[in-house]
């Protein structure tokens, strides 16, 4: 690396990117979060004009995301942007929970660099592995200039953090923005944008210190709406005794993922309302994987627009938090 030479920092978390499978020929049986992210990026040419550092911050399987982690990769997104010979970030991450990560990294950071996170549908030693492009699409987002804000890579095609949502189980292309539509995506290396990068927004700095400090994020729980529910489930969330019997805090957020347009089953949502006049907070969001829900008047409760159940619930635990 040339003294003064501007650089991408590679952060690795784990996933299924870093994943290693009993037989190359065989990627259904594997471990995810095997193998450390120097090693993914081995052999890769880094961008032209660009030195590649890279630092584990992690090693999980991303359904196991916790505020452990999220704190640390925090930190180290924080620090890293903050030098001036850093260009931008690009974090490996499991599929599973990638969508709340960048959540929470746009809404808390909203950087005017760019923080790209990327992952992987097979495993790193798969003979059909496609971490290996992505990572290296990836780079090259990182790497154009004016990009900025945090987005996701993944099978050549670029989103933004408030619309990623992976959409698919098994498919390579396992994720969708929705009807906000792709940024833009990666051929050959080339980054071809449709649509603006995220907005960075004023940063969230005393969100940050309140994060990277709080014993714990606020407690805010997901009910699903569906045909013949039961109000019970509601009741027993909310329950004071129940949370102490099971060492739990208590639930200071219920987020509803209603049906089509927001709409509850009438005995949850004579529930929520019992669990709303308790003092908890309540938030309506979709189950449908497309389509905003626009706030209406005099909503019972209010409507997390545009956002899904997942990112709805984060940012419920963000504005408990401040
Ligand atoms: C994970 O989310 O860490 C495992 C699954 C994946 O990366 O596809």
């Amino acid at each position: 690396m040339q003294v003064g030479q501007e650089k991408i920092v590679v952060l690795g978390t784990g996933g299924t990117i870093a994943g290693l499978a009993t037989s190359a020929a065989d990627s259904r049986d594997y471990l995810a979060a095997q193998k450390p992210v120097a090693e993914l990026m081995t052999g890769l040419a880094a961008p032209s004009g660009f030195a590649l550092l890279s630092e584990q911050v992690a090693q999980i399987d991303s359904k196991d995301m916790d505020l452990a982690v999220w704190r640390k990769l925090l930190q180290r997104c924080v620090h890293w942007l903050a030098q001036a010979d850093v260009q931008g970030l690009v974090i490996t991450h499991g599929t599973d929970t990638l969508e709340e990560t960048a959540f929470l990294l746009q809404t808390v950071l909203a950087p005017r660099k760019p923080v790209v996170l990327t992952c992987a549908m097979r495993p790193a030693n798969a003979a059909d592995a496609d971490g290996p492009q992505n990572l290296r699409d990836a780079l090259a987002v990182a790497a154009t200039a004016g990009a900025q804000g945090v987005l996701a890579v993944c099978a050549g095609r670029i989103l933004g953090a408030l619309d990623v949502q992976k959409v698919h189980s098994s498919r390579l292309d396992a994720f969708s923005a929705g009807e906000a539509g792709d940024i833009g995506r990666v051929q050959q290396g080339r980054v071809e944008r449709q649509r603006d990068w995220p907005q960075p927004r004023v940063p969230q700095e005393m969100l940050l210190e309140v994060l990277l400090t709080a014993p714990a994020l606020p407690r805010v729980e997901i009910v699903l709406s569906h045909a013949a529910a039961c109000g019970a489930t509601v009741d027993a969330l909310v329950d004071p005794a129940v949370a102490t019997r099971y060492g739990a805090p208590p639930v200071r957020g219920l987020v509803l993922a209603g049906t089509g347009g927001g709409t509850v089953h009438h005995e949850l949502e004579a529930a929520l309302r019992r669990a709303q006049a308790a003092g908890v907070r309540v938030l309506r969001s979709t189950r449908c994987a497309d389509g905003f829900l626009q706030p209406r008047p005099n909503e019972e409760f209010p409507v997390a627009a545009g956002l899904s159940p997942v990112k709805a619930r984060l940012a419920l635990m963000l504005e408990l938090l401040r």
